[in-house]
Parts: C-alpha cells; structure tokens; sequence
C-alpha cells in the first residue's frame, strides 16, 4: 500500500527510482511520481495518476534534469482520489522540500488546520502534503536540520507512516521516518537506498538493515545513521536479502501472477528444505525456543484474506498432530472483541508480506495481553515478524502479483512444519508420525508440478469458455472447505465475477436457494480412499445441486469414478493423504482464477481498488 523508494549515490538517480518502483507498484498503482535534486541544488518533480507507465511515458517524453538524490513513490489512494496533484511527492510551501509518504496520517486534519491558520497555503487533498508543509516549517525552525526537523515532525504525527523526504539545500541526503509502516535501508558501494521493500533494490545490493518501529534513519552515499524519536542512536539488525535479482522479476512469463503459479512447487520444496533431518523437524528459526510451546493450551491464529484461509486449512492438522485448541480469526476482528488471552496462549499471526497492519495490531494486541507470538511471514525486514517472539519464514520468493498463489502454499507447509514442531516439542506425536507426515509433505512439490503438466492447459480452456459467467460458487468440507473460500476470493478479486464459498454440508440450510439451471460449481471432493465417509457425503451435495440444473465442476483425485455421472468438468489431483489434499486441490483453483481473469481481458497482477501490502487498518 504505497511502496517509496529513495537514493543518494553517484548515479543518475532517476532510472533507480523507476526500477524500484517498477518493483513496488504491487503496492499501490493509482499514481506515481519522482523528486530529483540536479547538480545545480534545484528540485525537480514529476508525478502523474495512472500506472507507473503513464509516468516513465511522461518522463521519456519531458526528461527532469539530472540529479544522483531522488525520492519515488507508488499510490494506492486513501485521503483524496487518485490525481496528479494527489500524487507523490509533495512539497512544502516554499518548494524547496519533497515528501514521500506510506500509511495514514490520522491527525493530519488538526495539523492542516493549525497551519492554515498560519497562513500555509495547501495543493493537493492528501494527509502526506500536512506533513509536508510540517516538516517546511520545522526545518527552518530547527536552523535547516533536516532530521531535527524530522524529529519535531514524527513527534507530532498520529497513526502509520513512513515518511522520506529530502532538501534542495542538501543534495547527498535522504531523510526517512517509520512507525507502522515498513522502511528498509539498501547498503551499496558509496551508494544507499531507502524502500518499502527489499525488492526495490536488490539488484544494486543485498545487505540490507530493518529499521525498527519509531526511528529515523538519514542516508547519504558513504553513511547510515538510525535514532528513535528522540535523537538516541540504535542499533540497527542487518540482514542479506536471500532472494536473487531475478526473482521478482516478470521473466518470460506473461504476467507475475502465472509465473508465481508455476512456482508453487519450489514455493512448497523451500519452504520445507533445511527444515527436517531423518524424520525430525528442525526449523532453525524455533531453536532455543521450547519454552514458547511449552505451557500453552490454546492456539490463535490471525490474519486477513488469503492467509486466512492458510490458517483454517492448517487448523485441521495443528489440532490433530498437537491436540491444543486451535481457533482462526480475522486479524481485524480478533483485536477489537476483548478475547481472552494469556501467557498460555499461543497467537500466530501469518502474512506474506508481513506489513498488513491488521495482523500487526493484532500481534501487537495479542502480546500486549501476555500471548506468546510466531509470525509466518515471508518477507524479511518486514514489521510483523519483528514484533513476534518468532518467525517461521516461508521461502516462497517474493510475490508480486496482488493475488497471493505461491505464498498460500508456502503459509500451509510453514504451518505444518509449525504444528509437527509444536507436537515434537510436547511429545504429542510419534517419531514415527512425524516422520510420516514429512514424508508427505516432502512428495507435495512434485505433486503440484504434476497438476501444472496434466492439468493447467485444459483448465485455461475451460475458463476461457467460462468468461461470460456471471457467478460461480465453490464448495469444500473439512480441509477443502478453505480452499472453496480461496478459489472464491481468487476469482472475484481478479475476474471481478461474483463467487462465494460454502461449506458442502452447509448447502442445506441456504445456500441452495441460489441454485438455478447453469449456475457453475465447483465442488473440491475429498479422497475416498482417505474419507469414505465424508466423500459420500459430498458426492450426495453434488447430486442435490446436480438435480437443481447446477454446471458441476469436481476437482478429485485421479481414480475417483464415483463423480464422473455428475461432472460436467473434473479437474484431477494425484492421491495425497487428506490433510495435505489442499495443497494439490487449490492449484486448479488458481490457475482457473487466473484463466478466466485473462480470458476477460484483465490485468491479472493489478487488479483494481487493490493493493499488495494493506499498511492501512
Ligand atoms: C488475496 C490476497 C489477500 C492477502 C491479505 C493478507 O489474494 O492476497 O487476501 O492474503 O491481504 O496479506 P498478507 O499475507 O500480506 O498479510
């Protein structure tokens, strides 16, 4: 949700920034816009509504002059609509200082009115150009100190943000502030970036340093400097970014969103790999920290969207393997319903990008309360997992595209290598068990790559037929319960069609009022060599909505025959035990997502009103 990118260097600042952003843009694409200080002190800006194409266009044609300083920013709108003059950056009063911003200034109506009585003058409708003519008037308050000025400003700020900004004066400088927004720094050879994310720079440099929540950095090409609020220096945790310059690159591939499909298979097999030996799970992140398992008798699992319904897949096997009570809830619902909570309580948070600020507040909250924390998270640097007592990291590789595919995978298998820990821990598994479910878990990537093969092609077909629909439902027990919401989520949120999840044995008691002749089904049916029982149960809901004139759509394991008389369509999965069914059954889901979205013309990786990252709660 808005991604900025700052360089100081002995470059021509512009390109960087473009690249950056081009990396960036999963966080917001309403608007773009650069600020450059040329090598003769002035500033020079431009920002543009639209992608960020619409801005590299702008700037091909009308080239803003040269300078090695310069701030960039992505929009993903929230005070005032995506326009030019809403775009980033922004200036203070007196032109001389640009601002970049990530987050919600919450008391920014206060500040803009205290200043207007001043007689500042305001362009744009923003939270950020407050800020902005703020942090003018510190800085020649504080005797043209851009971080003492910082400082004055960040104390005065309520609710999230990061805030880069730089001063004509003062070329060679980048000045940055963060509280519940992501900042991290890029460490070069006489160069430094500042970015929301690692990604932004990686392919310049891959040490890189996390800032932490309530601190100030200012870079120049030879030095990094970190203080809190308060001026105190702090040390800063370094870190070398694991992913190389190419992964969150489109490559061949015609959008992010199919190539981050096609590694699903890797995203589970790294997520896995280093983290058993002979049937043990070893996560090295988890060493030392037994105690954290210990004494707990309750399992909380947050977090939003997608995520979510990694955690409700995983609940299944978390309560099997380790018999504590596990509960999944919204992380934007859990923080404001008082739950009870305690140092027995166990609240896992997982997001990919580990900067949804509902989850955060939520992990906030819960440590707040005596909780202990585990973040599954699989960006490092990021917030979430900074605020955790621990993180099991998903090496999922970085995910562009708005729709999260690989890292859904990567969330289930991180979770599972969670909760075989926690029962090894606790002694509530065999050795013999674990080693089984390990066993399945490592044949899960080769599995998946097997859908891809037999199955991807067929389905792009079939959702290309399908793109006229108008409405599609999805159903799923058990563990395919989850994933009929996942397949829900992924198609309305790319192809924008109407689909709702349900649970298959809750079709009775509602839901098939919508049934009328055409309407689509999916249907994930479990193994019946795993559930006999609940397989029948479903092939009966099939059967109910088949006599209702519904188009069936099975996703089944290979050899089940007793779905074929009521199928219009099967999408098969190889043989997998139940609990690791999800992980094969959704892979058809997004690949058919992602074929009808494309069959309708739509930009699948940008798909609209959303953002990447939610740093707005
Ligand atoms: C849907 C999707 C979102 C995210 C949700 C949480 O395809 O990507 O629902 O899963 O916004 O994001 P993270 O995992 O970054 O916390």
């Amino acid at each position: 949700m808005c991604g900025i990118v700052g360089y100081v260097g002995p470059r021509q600042s512009q390109p960087i920034l473009i690249a950056g952003l081009s990396r960036l843009e999963y966080r917001g694409y309403d608007s773009a816009g650069v600020a450059v200080i040329d090598g003769e002190g002035d500033l020079g800006m431009r920002k543009r509504s639209g992608k960020l194409a619409v801005l590299r266009d702008d700037l091909a044609a009308h080239p803003l002059a040269d300078g090695t300083t310069g701030i960039g920013h992505t929009r993903w709108a929230t005070h005032g609509s995506p326009t030019d003059e809403n775009a980033h950056p922004h200036l203070a009063d007196d032109d001389e200082l640009a601002v970049i911003h990530n987050g919600i200034i919450e008391n920014f109506a206060e500040i803009k009115a205290e200043l207007v009585s001043e007689g500042y003058t305001f362009r744009s409708e923003t939270d950020t150009e407050a800020a902005a003519v703020l942090l003018g008037r510190e800085y020649r308050n504080s005797g043209n100190d851009l971080v003492a000025a910082f400082r004055a400003v960040a104390a005065r700020l309520e609710g999230a943000f990061t805030l880069l900004a730089m001063h004509k004066s003062q070329p060679g400088l980048v000045v940055g502030a963060r509280r519940n927004s992501p900042l991290v720094i890029g460490l070069g050879e006489g160069e430094n970036f500042l970015a929301s994310d690692v990604a932004a720079f990686v392919e310049h440099t891959r040490n890189a340093l996390a800032i932490g929540q309530d601190q100030i950095v200012a870079i120049t090409p030879t030095s990094v400097s970190v203080t809190d609020f308060d001026g105190n220096p702090v040390e800063v945790e370094p870190f070398e970014v694991l992913w190389d310059a190419g992964a969150a690159d489109k490559g061949g591939w015609s959008s992010f969103m199919a190539k981050e499909v096609s590694e699903e298979p890797e995203a589970v097999a790294n997520t896995l790999r280093g983290r058993s030996h002979d049937g043990v799970v070893t996560i090295p992140e988890l060493e030392g920290l037994d105690d954290l398992f210990a004494g707990i008798n309750r399992v909380i699992i947050v977090a939003c969207g997608t995520a979510s319904y990694a955690g409700m897949t995983a609940k299944y096997a978390f309560e099997q393997w380790t018999r504590i009570p596990v509960e999944v809830e919204l992380a934007h619902e859990f923080r404001y319903r008082d739950p009870v909570i305690g140092p027995s309580t166990l609240v896992v948070s997982i997001s990919q990008s580990g900067e949804t600020m509902d989850t955060l507040m939520a992990v906030k909250f819960a440590r707040e309360g005596g909780a202990k924390t585990v973040s599954i998270c699989n960006t490092q640097g990021a917030t979430i997992p900074r605020e955790s007592d621990a993180i099991v990291y998903t090496h999922a590789g970085p995910e562009v595209a708005v729709a999260s595919t690989k890292a859904f995978v990567a969330q289930i298998t991180a979770l599972y290598l969670l909760a075989l820990h926690v029962s090894q821990v606790r002694g509530s598994q065999s050795k013999l068990a674990i080693a089984d479910a390990l066993r399945e878990l490592e044949a899960i990537p080769a599995k998946i790559s097997q859908i891809l093969e037999r199955e991807q092609a067929h389905i792009e077909q079939f959702a290309g037929w399908m793109a006229d629909t108008r409405s599609v439902l999805f159903l799923g027990r058990h563990v395919g319960y989850p994933i009929a919401l996942e397949g829900a989520l992924k198609l309305k949120e790319i192809s924008y069609i109407h689909a709702e999840g349900f649970a298959a044995g809750e079709l009775k008691h509602g839901p098939i009022a919508l049934i009328e002749p055409g309407q689509p089904v999916f249907v994930i049916v479990p193994s019946p060599r795993e559930s006999a029982e609940m397989h029948k149960k479903v092939v009966s809901s099939i059967q109910e909505i088949r006599a209702r004139g519904a188009r069936v759509i099975v996703v089944a394991e290979e050899g089940d025959a007793a779905v074929l008389p009521y199928a219009d369509e099967v999408l098969r999965i190889p043989l997998a035990g139940r609990l690791y069914e999800p992980l094969l059954a959704v892979v058809p889901l997004h690949i058919f997502a992602m074929g009808l979205a494309t069959a309708k013309g739509l930009d699948v990786d940008q798909p609209r009103n959303l953002a990447k990252s939610v740093t707005v709660e």
